[in-house]
C-alpha cells in the first residue's frame, strides 16, 4: 500500500460536483492514495458562509499543498472578484500548464498533441481597473493596468523551457504582441529570448509570432507548433482554442504550478446551462487528475487513467454529447470504471 497524500478537494459549481464524483470514481478504481479534505470555493462559498473563498479552504491547501478543484463560478462585470485568480495568487502558482492531445482520431485535426504554458499571476489579468465618471455616466471610461516583470517573466519561461526539455519538445513558441503593446509584452518576449540564448540554445529551437498571427496559425496548421508559451491572458485564450481543436473543453485539462503548491482543474468553467443534467464531459477533469498523478509520482496510475479514457472512448464508443455521443455523466464513468479494473 502507498503512503496516503492528503490533498484538498473543491468538488465547484455547476457541473464541478458532478464531474468531481466521475475523476473519484476513477481514481478509487485506481486506488489512488489520496487522502481527501473536501472544502468549497466559489458560489458555493458565498452561498454556505458568504465568502467565495473561505479560511478553512485556504487553510486546507496551506497544509496539503495539493489540490483537486472543479470550476468555480465568478460573476461577470460586477460581483466578487475570481477566486481562482486568488487562489493562484495565495499559493503563488505562476505558471499554468494546458496540454492538449487528439483522443479520438479522425476529427476535424488530428495527431495534435499541443502544450500551451500561460503565464498565471501578471499581465492584464490582475484585474487592477477602474471607470473614471463623466458628465453623469458612472462608466464614462474603462482602464485596466496590466503588470509583467522580468522575475515573474523569467520564472514562467523557465518553468516552460524545463518542461520542453524533460518532455521532449522539439519547438517552443513565444506568443506575444509587443509590435503594439510593446512594454508590456515586450518585456516577456525579451525576457524568453535572452534566457533562450544564455542557457537553453540548442535543447530546443524557438521562434517567435505575434499572437493574433499564431491565432489564424493555429487554425490552418496546429501541427507546426509544439509548445506555446506566453502571457496570462493571451494563454487563456489560446488555450482554450486549443482546446477546440481536440474537440472542446470537455478534453482539456490544467494544472497551476507554483514553487511548493499545486492545483489541478479542468479548463472549462462551471457550464451552467448543462449544470444537473448529469450530461456533462468528465474527461477534462480526469485528464486534470491523470496530471495531478504524475505530479505526486505516479506516472503509471496517469497512464493506466490516461489508457482507460482512451479505450473507453474508442474501444467502447461511450462518448457524451458534446463529442458527439448518446452517453451521459454517468454511463462513461461506469464504462471507465470497468475499463480501469477490467482492463
Ligand atoms: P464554460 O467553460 O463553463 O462553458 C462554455 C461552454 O462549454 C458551455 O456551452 C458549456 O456547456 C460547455 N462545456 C464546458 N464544460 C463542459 C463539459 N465538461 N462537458 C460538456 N460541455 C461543457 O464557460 P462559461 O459559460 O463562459 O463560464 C461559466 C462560469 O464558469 C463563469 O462563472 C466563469 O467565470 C466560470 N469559469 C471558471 C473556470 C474555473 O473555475 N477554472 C474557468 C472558466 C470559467
Amino acid at each position: 500500500m502507498s503512503k496516503p497524500i492528503p490533498a484538498t478537494l473543491i468538488p465547484g459549481d455547476g457541473i464541478g460536483p458532478e464531474i468531481v464524483d466521475a475523476t473519484l470514481a476513477a481514481l478509487d478504481a485506481l486506488k489512488a492514495p489520496f487522502e481527501w479534505d473536501r472544502q468549497i470555493a466559489g458560489l458555493g462559498g458565498v452561498t454556505a458562509e458568504g465568502d467565495p473563498l473561505p479560511k478553512a479552504t485556504l487553510d486546507s491547501i496551506r497544509r496539503t499543498r495539493l489540490a483537486l478543484k472543479g470550476p468555480l463560478e465568478t460573476p461577470s462585470g460586477g460581483g466578487y472578484r475570481s477566486s481562482n485568480v486568488r487562489l493562484r495568487e495565495e499559493f503563488q502558482l505562476y505558471a499554468n500548464l494546458r496540454p492538449a492531445r487528439t483522443i479520438i482520431p479522425g476529427g476535424r485535426f488530428d495527431k495534435i498533441d499541443l502544450v500551451v504554458v500561460r503565464e498565471n499571476l501578471e499581465g492584464l489579468y490582475i484585474g487592477h481597473e477602474h471607470y473614471v465618471p463623466i458628465n453623469g455616466d458612472p462608466h464614462a471610461v474603462a482602464m485596466a493596468t496590466g503588470v509583467n516583470t522580468r522575475q515573474g517573466s523569467r520564472r514562467l519561461l523557465e518553468y516552460a523551457f524545463e518542461h520542453a526539455v524533460t518532455t521532449g519538445r522539439k519547438k517552443v513558441t513565444i506568443v506575444h504582441k509587443a509590435n503594439i503593446m510593446k512594454a508590456l509584452t515586450g518585456i516577456f518576449l525579451e525576457t524568453g529570448l535572452d534566457l533562450y540564448e544564455s542557457r537553453y540554445k540548442g535543447k530546443f529551437e524557438i521562434e517567435t509570432v505575434i499572437i493574433d498571427a499564431c491565432a489564424m496559425k493555429l487554425v490552418l496548421n496546429p501541427w507546426q507548433f509544439d509548445m506555446l508559451v506566453t502571457t496570462n491572458l493571451f494563454g487563456d485564450i489560446l488555450s482554450d482554442l486549443v482546446a477546440g481543436l481536440v474537440g472542446g473543453l470537455g478534453m482539456a485539462p490544467g494544472a497551476n504550478i507554483g514553487a511548493d503548491a499545486a492545483i489541478f482543474e479542468a479548463v472549462h468553467g462551471s457550464a451552467p446551462d448543462i449544470a444537473g443534467k448529469g450530461i456533462a464531459n468528465p474527461i477534462a477533469l480526469m485528464l486534470a487528475a491523470a496530471m495531478m498523478l504524475d505530479h505526486v509520482q505516479m506516472p503509471d496510475l496517469a497512464t493506466r487513467l490516461r489508457t482507460a479514457i482512451d479505450a473507453t472512448l474508442n474501444l467502447d464508443k461511450v462518448r457524451t454529447g458534446d463529442l458527439g455521443g448518446t452517453g451521459n455523466t454517468a454511463s462513461f464513468t461506469k464504462a471507465l470504471v470497468s475499463r480501469i479494473v477490467n482492463g
